[in-house]
Parts: structure tokens; sequence; C-alpha cells
């Protein structure tokens, strides 16, 4: 077992009409005047943003508000919002929507906190912050877990690279969650939220010793119960008691909880994602379905205990043979899984075709992003991230 520390400071207010206690809420953390920062258009067709303003006035909070983030948010539009705020003296950030929401609320309160630095250098890794402003969110679709998480993942539209950034400084205040605001979901972003979640566990399951005991539990009973309901929401999207198990799990799968005791865990099929991502704008979830398999195949001799215990415990596979055969089986039971949601299992289902040269690319900024090497199940450079790239075509 390796030392950590595990630092959860988010409060959590869980549960149907939750959203009505954001006023309350901002108060209680010192927010006098906020930016509402959301998405496309779902959080205003289904109402949630004149609930959230009215909620607001009801505690006398002051705001402004900035709309227009995509999935895979822009550094752009955060360079936007750093200079709105400034002008409407804005100090404290609410994100209403998902991890783009979230992130690039989070990356528009790391801008404001020092307003003389570029906040694109965080992302760069040439400095570090010394301050973030104070950030929360209504959370709407159950995937990134950023309402609990200490990372924020950005992208410079300008040339494709997307990079993330990681500092407790940006942990946020509270996380609002209402599993009925979910329901209005697409099934795909549904599943590829679902994906995400199972994913930030198992990167953590994946690594070489000092996992305990009671974390390898907590890990392998929600996957199993987000693949449960990942089942049950793709023929029953409004059920409220599998939105609400999976809500949960989204923000337990990436706040530490299943990496307490490991050695920080692989990331690596995050890593892979975020190139695909960058260069092909796909939905993170469906990306990371896309890659898993070919990595697991990959790594899995390398980590074998591991990929066993995974197969027997999570993926419920009770056949004999070696454990080479087990592991395997337990990988293609995964397969099976992600098909039975509609997700894909390599790139061509994803919908991409990378070229020789584009997968060339992909892995030079994967190792410029991850400082050389990545992963714990196995050390991956860039000859193997070529590879995965290559077998998951
Ligand atoms: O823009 P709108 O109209 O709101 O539509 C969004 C968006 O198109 C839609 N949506 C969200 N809630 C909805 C809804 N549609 C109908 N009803 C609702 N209730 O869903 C689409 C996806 O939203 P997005 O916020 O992009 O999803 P997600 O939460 O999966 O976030 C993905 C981003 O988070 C990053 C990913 O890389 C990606 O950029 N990640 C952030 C992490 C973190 N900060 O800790 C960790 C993750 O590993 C991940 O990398
Ligand atoms: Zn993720």
């Amino acid at each position: 077992m390796f030392n950590f520390t595990y630092y959860t400071p988010t409060e959590v207010v869980f549960g149907k009409e939750t959203e009505k206690e954001t006023g309350r809420m901002v108060k209680k953390y010192g927010g006098t005047k906020v930016l509402i920062h959301y998405g496309g258009s779902s959080a205003k067709k289904s109402g949630l943003l004149d609930r959230i303003k009215a909620s607001l006035e009801e505690a006398g909070i002051g705001f402004c508000e900035l709309g227009g983030v995509v999935p895979n948010p822009h550094l752009e539009l955060v360079y936007e919002g750093i200079e709105l705020c400034k002008k409407e003296g804005v100090d404290f950030l609410l994100a209403v929507g998902g991890g783009s929401v979230i992130d690039s609320s989070k990356a528009i309160a790391y801008g404001l906190a020092e307003p003389d630095k570029d906040v694109w250098e965080l992302y760069e890794h040439t400095r570090t912050a010394k301050a973030c402003l104070p950030v929360a969110s209504v959370l709407t679709i159950a995937a990134a877990g950023s309402e609990m998480s200490n990372s924020c993942v950005i992208t410079k539209a300008a040339d494709n690279s997307k990079r993330a950034y990681d500092d407790d400084l940006s942990r946020p205040k509270f996380a609002i969650m209402n599993p009925e605001l979910t329901m209005t979901l697409p099934d795909y972003q549904t599943q590829s939220g679902c994906v995400d979640i199972m994913m930030h566990t198992m990167e953590r399951y994946f690594t070489q010793g000092g996992n305990m005991e009671i974390t390898d539990c907590i890990a392998e009973g929600l996957l199993r119960t987000v693949m449960k309901n990942a089942q049950i929401l793709h023929k029953d999207p409004t059920n409220y008691e599998a939105r609400a198990e999976v809500m949960w799990s989204s923000s337990l799968a990436h706040n530490g909880l299943t990496g307490c005791g490991n050695d920080g865990g692989d990331f690596a099929s995050h890593m892979l994602e975020h190139e695909m991502g960058g260069m092909f704008d796909v939905t993170h979830g469906a990306g990371l379905a896309a890659v898993w398999p070919s990595w697991a195949r990959y790594v899995y001799k390398n980590d074998l205990d591991r990929f066993v215990k995974y197969a027997r415990n999570v993926m419920c596979v009770t056949a004999e043979g070696t454990d080479e055969e087990i592991a395997l089986k337990g990988i293609e039971a995964m397969e099976e899984f992600y098909h039975s949601i509609d997700m894909p299992i390599n790139m061509s289902e994803l919908g991409i075709h990378p070229t020789e040269a584009q997968i060339e690319e992909m892995a030079e900024r994967c190792v410029k992003a991850t400082g050389g090497s990545q992963g714990s199940a196995k050390v991956l450079y860039k000859e193997d991230m070529i590879n995965i790239y290559r077998m998951a075509l």
C-alpha cells in the first residue's frame, strides 16, 4: 500500500429539485457576483437556467452569463470569459452543465486569479497556479467527474491541442446533482458518460502493486453498478434510480476515492484519447471505449494479476483456463458490454480513420503532453503509443 492524501472539499447537494438550493449555496461560499457559464442549448431549453437565475435572485446574488461552451471546451472562450468577468466584477464561477462547462469555468477562475499571466501556460506546464477563484456546478451530465475533481481539460482550437492541468486549487466548492436533469441527454451522451466514469476507475485499478482491498472492492462495486445501470438507461432513459446511481458514481470515480493506496494510476488510455479528441473532436467517453481494448491487449501481460482479478470480479468470467486466457476473456467481455450500449470498440466504429501521419502526430503530441512516457500497468513510450493507435484502427 502506498501512502496517500485524500482531499475532497466539495459539498454535494444531491437529489430532486436541488437546483433550487443554488442561491443559498453560492451565498454560503461567499459569492456576491456570479458568472453563470453554460454550453449550447440544453440548459436553456429545459428551463434550468431560468430556475437557477430565480434562485440567485431570491438569495440577492448578482449575475451575468456566458453560454457557448462546446464539448472539448475551447481556450478562446476561456479568454472571453476572463475579460467579461473582469468587466463585471465576478467573484464566483457557476458552471451549469457537464465536464466541458465545469472545466471552462475552472480555467476562467485560474485566469481571473492571476490576471497578468496567460492561463494557457498552466496547460503547457510552464508554471503552476498560485490561486483560483471559487468554482461550483449544477451538473447536467454524469461523466467527467469534474464536479469534484482537481482536473481541468482545455482545447486550444487554434492548433488542436487538448491539455490537462491538475491542481487542488480548482476543486469545486459545491456540486448540485439532480439526477432528473440528466434525463434529457441523448443516449450516446449518457453511454459515453458511463464509459468515462468506468475509465476513471479502471485507470486507477490497472496499476502496479499497492492497491488496497477496500479500494479494490469500492472500484469493482462501482464498475458493476455503472455497467448494470448503463444498460438500464439504454432502454429506459427516464429511470430515476438508474440516473442517480450513475450520477453519484461519476463523482466517486474521479474524486480520488478509487485510487487510495495505489501508485497514482495509469491514465494512458486518457492521454491517448485526449489526442484523438484534440485532432478529431470526438466525444471523450466514446473515444475511450474505442482505444481501451487495444490498450488492454497491448499491456495485459505486464499486469496479469490485475487483469485476471478484473475478469473474475468485474466481468464475472467463470471459465477455467490459464491466467492469460482469463485476462483475454475479461477484455472480450468488456468489448461485448460496450457493444451492448452502442459504444465503439475501435476508431473505425468511432467514425475516425487517422492516417499513418496523423497517428505519428498524435503519438508525438501525447509524448509531449506526458513528458515522455505514460502508464503504470505498462509504461508506454512513443513507439508503444503508435502501436496502440494502429491496433485501434
Ligand atoms: O452544450 P449543451 O447543449 O449543454 O449539450 C451538451 C454537450 O453537447 C450535452 N448535455 C449536457 N447535459 C445535457 C446535455 N444534453 C441534454 N440534456 C442535458 N442534461 O452533452 C454534451 C456533452 O457535454 P460535455 O460537458 O462535453 O460532457 P462531459 O461531462 O462528458 O465532459 C467532457 C469534457 O470533460 C473532459 C473531457 O476531456 C471533455 O473535454 N474531462 C474532464 C475531466 C475533469 N475535469 O476532471 C476528466 C475527464 O477524464 C475528461 O477528460
Ligand atoms: Zn475521462
